[in-house]
């Protein structure tokens, strides 16, 4: 039953831990105070104005913001090249010999380009897309593994204002395939191959497979990794290292209007056909730059590293865009973080002194479940802020992360935002608030958020409810490519235009804090009260034994659906009798009878889509034993990755 007045989800976790930053933290912090939202709550646009005049324009702009809901153009009249922002700025400001990039390899090789060295080969790479036909507005796919190739790429195509359309190396070749068909590539910039987990992904070899089926592609750009088996198709495939020589050292950058498009970027969300989510110039720019900035409070002496890949939006706004416009350095690693062992990360973290380390739930939660003593070989001792992004933080993984891996000294800034939102919206700023774990924060300043119930009314304070965004910020998307019809429906509407709807649920405490409860499709429905996945979920993992938790609700009749728990278990934790029991008591002690799990699922791991969410949805159907008959134990690995084949077709 969903309520029309009140709330429309419960709130039901307590959370009482609290953490300051250090002194230390707040005296070096750029933000320290509450004026900026002070500031921004007056004058939104002049508070992204202010950010936006600290990058380069071609041309100032007319007007900050023209809002036509629901489509928002910012910077006006304004012309801008985030190319040159990124890289050209930065060797005339004292950055030349700095680095800009410090990368290493799944075996072990390393690579370090300075800002000039960034600028030499990003000048040769655009002059390369040039000779291949790309021409401003172009659309070019870009399928590599991890490498800083990837990046020159994505700024090559910025700097001669062809739109860019990452795709995930990970993903098969027909996601590639459709991905190319919908948005008429006409480039495709591909490697030989890349390494993952210690084999050889032959990304150019399944691109063959994309491109036989895609028209629009003309060429293919392969970058050398390695030594991969491929074939080369004359007159259409071409290596990026035989036409580097053939070009001048320089290409003059594109002045684009701030609203041209930067990028396009397929998201699917967990369920769905993918959406062409389209990103804008001087708006996402002037996004990506002040929260990576602010929220992250990048200095000059910093090695920033977001683990994310350059395939997902995290990649664009906080490995290449954000970063590289403050002018910092970024450490950018290919491979898998438990090859050869579930050390390295940390490994990594104290031979290239990283400073701040930004990641998703899922890896914590990994390496919780794998336990602290991996991690006591290394000091650690260069960080200095932590970050999460993806998934909700269940307060105990934060508490681990927090003790673990910031060794009680690193605030931990919990981001919440979306392919869509192209900047972090809502979050703690790392030198002025108290963090409460499981809580993300504060609407960064200039964003404007409500939770509101069914009838599209505010909640009140420790209410669940819908999340909405009701003003427009900078780095909002431009619309789905293509289909403006499913942007309209899909983002606008629930009620009537008003609001663009999240998707997520979420409740607001009494001092403002907000905490995320899950996606509204995956609410539970317990006898007429609508609990979010999160807060069952965080209750579970705060019993000793478990490590991961995912729950879903299934068709009962008496209380309208039950709770079915899927539980990973901690490394070395025996299953005995009572442990099923123990679980479900601790939940029903830690937020309440009505949460109780009815059943408990043992897995070895979960479902997780490629960008590490989990997949309730195929939870649920094997609780309802739609796709497998006994569900008291799932602890092949192998059964959970084929139940997902089935999955990711729909998916990708
Ligand atoms: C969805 C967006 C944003 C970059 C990576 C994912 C969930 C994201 C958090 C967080 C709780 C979060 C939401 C959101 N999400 N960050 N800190 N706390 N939930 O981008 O694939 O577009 O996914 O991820 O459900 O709507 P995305």
């Amino acid at each position: 039953m969903v309520s029309t007045k009140g709330k429309s989800l419960e709130g039901l976790l307590t959370e009482f831990r609290r953490f300051y930053p250090s002194t230390d933290f707040k005296n070096n912090a750029y933000i320290t105070s509450e004026e900026i939202f002070k500031k921004a709550e007056k004058d939104p646009e002049g508070f992204w104005a202010t950010y936006a005049s600290e990058l380069t324009w071609y041309k100032k702009w007319e007007k900050v913001l023209d809002w036509d809901p629901p489509h928002s153009k910012w910077f006006v009249g304004g012309e801008i090249n985030v190319c040159y922002n990124c890289v050209d700025r930065h060797i005339k400001n004292g950055r030349r010999n700095k680095a800009a990039i410090i990368w290493e390899g799944e075996p072990g090789d390393t690579k370090t380009l300075t800002y000039w060295d960034l600028y030499r080969e990003v000048n040769k790479f655009a002059n390369v897309l040039k000779k291949l036909g790309v021409n401003k507005g172009d659309r070019v796919a870009i399928y590599m593994p991890m490498i800083p190739e990837a990046v020159i790429a994505m700024l090559a195509c910025a700097r001669i204002g062809a739109i860019h359309m990452a795709v995930f190396g990970g993903f098969s070749s027909e996601a590639l395939r459709d991905r190319i068909n919908d948005c008429k590539a006409k480039l495709l910039i591909t490697a030989d191959g890349g390494y993952r987990r210690g084999s050889l992904i032959p990304l150019k070899h399944d691109s063959d497979y994309a491109v036989k089926d895609t028209p629009s592609i003309e060429n293919v750009l392969i970058i050398k990794r390695g030594e991969f088996p491929l074939r080369i198709k004359k007159g259409k495939d071409f290596w990026w290292h035989e036409l580097a020589d053939e070009v001048d050292p320089y290409c003059e950058p594109e002045s684009m209007n701030s609203d041209d498009s930067l990028f396009i970027l397929y998201t699917s969300g967990t369920t769905g056909k993918p959406k062409g989510v389209v990103h804008s110039t001087g708006g996402y720019l002037t996004g990506a730059y002040t929260t990576s900035k602010l929220i992250f409070d990048m200095k000059d002496q910093d090695v920033f590293w977001c683990t994310a890949d350059i395939g997902w939006i995290t990649g664009h706004s906080y490995i290449v865009y954000g970063p590289l416009a403050v002018g910092a350095t970024l450490f950018m690693y290919e491979g898998a973080p438990d090859w050869p062992e579930m050390d390295r990360y940390w490994r990594i973290i104290d031979k290239y002194g990283i400073t701040i380390f930004y990641t998703a739930p899922t890896a914590i939660r990994a390496f919780m479940k794998a336990g602290a003593e991996l991690i006591a070989p290394y000091s650690l001792e260069t960080l200095r802020l932590l970050g999460s992004v993806g998934e909700p933080i269940n307060p105990e993984a934060w508490i681990w992360y927090y003790t673990n891996i910031g060794k009680k000294r690193c605030p931990i800034v919990d981001t919440w935002w979306q392919t869509e939102t192209g900047m972090i919206m809502i979050t703690t700023l790392p030198g002025y608030h108290t963090m409460k774990p499981g809580h993300s924060g504060f609407p960064f300043p200039g964003v404007s958020i409500d939770i509101l119930n069914e009838s599209g009314n505010p909640v009140e304070p420790d209410e669940g409810g819908y999340l909405v965004l009701k003003q427009p910020w900078p780095s909002m998307l431009k619309g789905i490519y293509g289909d403006e019809e499913k942007y309209l429906e899909k983002y606008w509407g629930k009620w009537g235009g008003k609001y663009y709807f999240t998707g997520d649920g979420a409740r607001r405490d009494s001092e403002g804090y907000l905490m995320l409860l899950g996606r509204v499709d995956d609410v539970l429905s317990i006898a007429g009260h609508r609990i979010g996945t999160m807060e069952v979920e965080s209750a579970l993992v705060s019993h000793p034994s478990v490590a991961e938790a995912a729950v879903v609700g299934i068709t009962h009749e008496i209380t309208g659906q039950a709770i079915v728990a899927f539980i990973v278990l901690r490394d070395n934790i025996d299953k005995d009798f009572d442990l099923e029991d123990s679980i479900r008591e601790h939940v029903s002690k830690k937020i309440g009878p009505i949460a109780k799990p009815r059943k408990v699922i043992f897995s070895s791991e979960l479902p997780k889509t490629r960008s590490g969410k989990i997949m309730r949805r195929l939870l649920k159907d094997i609780a309802e034993g739609k796709v497998l008959g006994d569900t008291t134990t799932l602890t092949e690995p192998e059964v959970i990755d084929n139940l997902k084949k089935q999955y990711e077709v729909i998916e990708s």
